[in-house]
């Protein structure tokens, strides 16, 4: 097995990086927007260079497929996003999309003949930026969400998810994106780890286990506005001070919870009406809650709810909770993981067993087929930044374990 550099892949992350909302290397791609559009385009456009054919399904899910000898046979399928949040890197999700094209290219060019298809899957908006909830593409295909749910989603400026597929072309019953068990013998995404595991361990590969279980929720505080000067402090019902004391409750939760994995984040604040001299009457949260165990999380959830309930009361401020998403963790298929970890030793690559705390497409794809995740080193761990890095060595190590995973699957 190869570890040389496959260039074209490093040219290619690094031409997908150029189509980006923010100047590099900052990269942004938000669901439907231009520059998610423009990637699209152009890895479809890579797609029929290499004879793959084409799919889109109603919310966008594009599936690059490489027919088997025997169509009806259940697909083999890797893959991953390349919408990025504001300010990302370069490698969150992309190194899965064109980690796995390079890989069936190689499988193809090496003269391989896959008796069941094999399949990329280029997911709809794994990051929550737009509509607030991630993996909105695989949560459909595993039918986590209905499609009446999908299309009450706005964005923050009030357009629905129905009038932006429309716009960038994707027509059709969402309800039709669902996936019926059976559909597919295996999914296996090859990531990096978000992670500093790998790299401070020295290992090349990690084969993910489990993935957290993720939850987020939004809260929306009614209190009174009025005269910073002029509204004295015995009087007052600041929603923002609520949601201050709220954050400072996420993060105690998630210290005291008794999971090493807890982690909470208060990542999203509006106050409103915004102005230095006002006191601000409306705030908009939305707090992001994590755990491998989803008792302790659920627990934590609860003692937050409670918590807050009680800043609102005593503060005079109104309090609407909105859960937008509480997920159970993912198990990954045991042959999946002993498969890798094969196909990683023999290639001669250190590898170990991990948990993923990141969410993935892979987490909802687990809900109806075999599921595992390749993870590669990133340095220092830093993801969601735009000085997130994978080396181009550590990546072709990450493609060459996938490689031999598909290979295996689809004979
Ligand atoms: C995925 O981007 C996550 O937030 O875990
Ligand atoms: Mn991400
Ligand atoms: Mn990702």
């Amino acid at each position: 097995m190869s570890t040389a550099c496959p260039s074209r892949l490093d040219r290619e992350i690094d031409e997908l990086a150029a189509i980006s909302a923010h100047p590099a290397p900052a990269v942004t791609r938000v669901l439907f927007s231009p520059e998610d559009l423009a990637a699209r385009e152009w890895l479809a456009g890579k797609a029929r260079e290499a004879g793959f054919q084409l799919r889109q399904d109603p919310v966008g899910n594009l599936f690059i497929r490489w027919e088997g000898s025997e169509p009806c046979l259940p697909a083999v399928a890797t893959g991953s996003h390349t919408d990025a949040i504001p300010n990302a890197g370069k490698y969150d999700g992309v190194v899965g999309v064109l980690g796995g094209l390079e890989a069936m290219r190689q499988l193809k060019e090496a003269g391989h003949l896959p008796r069941h298809s094999l399949e990329l899957i280029m997911f709809t908006s794994e990051e929550p930026t737009r509509f607030g909830i991630g993996c909105l593409g695989s949560r459909l295909m595993a039918g986590t969400i209905t499609a009446g749910e999908a299309q009450a989603l706005r964005d923050p400026d009030g357009r629905s998810l129905d009038e932006l597929r429309a716009a960038a072309g994707c027509g059709g019953d969402l309800g039709a994106v669902k996936v019926s068990t059976g559909a597919y013998k295996a999914f296996i995404e090859l990531h990096i780890e978000q992670g500093p595991l790998l790299e401070e361990r020295g290992i090349d590969i990690g084969v993910v286990e489990k993935i957290a279980a993720p939850s987020a929720f939004r809260l929306l505080l009614k209190g009174s506005g009025g005269h910073a000067g002029a509204v004295l402090m015995p009087d007052r019902r600041d929603a923002f001070l609520a949601a201050a004391e709220i954050a400072l409750l996420v993060e105690q939760a998630a210290l005291e919870s008794g999971s090493k994995d807890t982690v909470g984040t208060t990542g999203l604040v509006e106050v409103k009406p915004g102005a230095i001299n006002s006191i601000p009457c409306d705030v908009k949260m939305e707090v992001d809650f994590r755990d491998t165990d989803q008792e302790a999380r659920d627990r934590a959830l609860a003692k937050i709810g409670q918590g807050a309930r009680a800043v609102c009361k005593r503060r005079g401020v109104e309090i609407d909770w909105q859960v937008i998403n509480q997920d159970p963790p993912a198990l990954c298929e045991r042959s999946l993981v002993a498969l890798a970890e094969d196909k990683a030793a023999a290639a001669g690559f250190s590898h170990d067993r991990m948990v993923s705390r990141a969410y993935h497409d892979s987490l909802f794809m687990a809900r109806f087929c075999p599921t595992t995740m390749i993870f590669i080193p990133c340095h220092k761990g830093y993801s969601h930044r735009p000085d997130e890095f994978s080396s181009p060595h550590a990546i072709a190590k990450g493609v060459a374990v996938l490689k031999e995973c598909l290979k295996e699957l689809s004979r």
